[in-house]
């Protein structure tokens, strides 16, 4: 975060961009990274670990909230993922139900159509207050 409390996009890029360079993924051969600012002001980041066991594989963002939780926990306000040559990617469906967990609606995640509230990319997301709501 910059000084007057802006979110500094191009350093959260790079940050990405350099944790997709120690991606592990033999198998796909698709270096994932991801950077997430915290509300408390950390860069939490984190690579794709893939598998042998193909369905195994772990994407960037489920690192990245691993290191969200290790390093003092709070809340996600704003991730991107990138590959290793900076290009911004979408998250998948899977890892957007992950970063809800993680930062709700309101999260910004940068994408290639620019900063976006999470709400817009998972519409009427499934969420923990669901399961106290609907709980039978
Ligand atoms: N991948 C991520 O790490 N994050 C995403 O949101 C999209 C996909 C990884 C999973 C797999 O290791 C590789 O990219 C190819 O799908």
């Amino acid at each position: 975060m910059t000084t007057s409390g802006e979110i500094d996009w191009a350093d959260l890029l790079q940050q990405a961009t350099e944790a997709a360079t120690h991606a592990y993924a033999p198998y796909s051969d698709f270096p994932v990274g991801a950077a997430g600012l915290t509300d408390d002001g950390r860069i939490v980041i984190g690579c794709n670990v893939e598998n042998a066991s193909y369905g195994l594989g772990l994407c960037a963002e489920c690192g990245m909230v691993s290191h969200l939780h290790q390093s003092g926990g709070g809340r996600l306000v704003a991730m991107v993922a990138a590959n290793p040559e900076g290009d911004k990617l979408a998250p998948c469906g899977r890892c957007r139900q992950l970063l809800h967990e993680a930062g709700g609606g309101s999260l910004l995640v940068d994408t290639e159509s620019g900063a976006r509230p999470l709400r817009e990319l998972l519409v009427d997301a499934f969420g923990p207050e669901d399961l106290d709501a609907r709980k039978v």
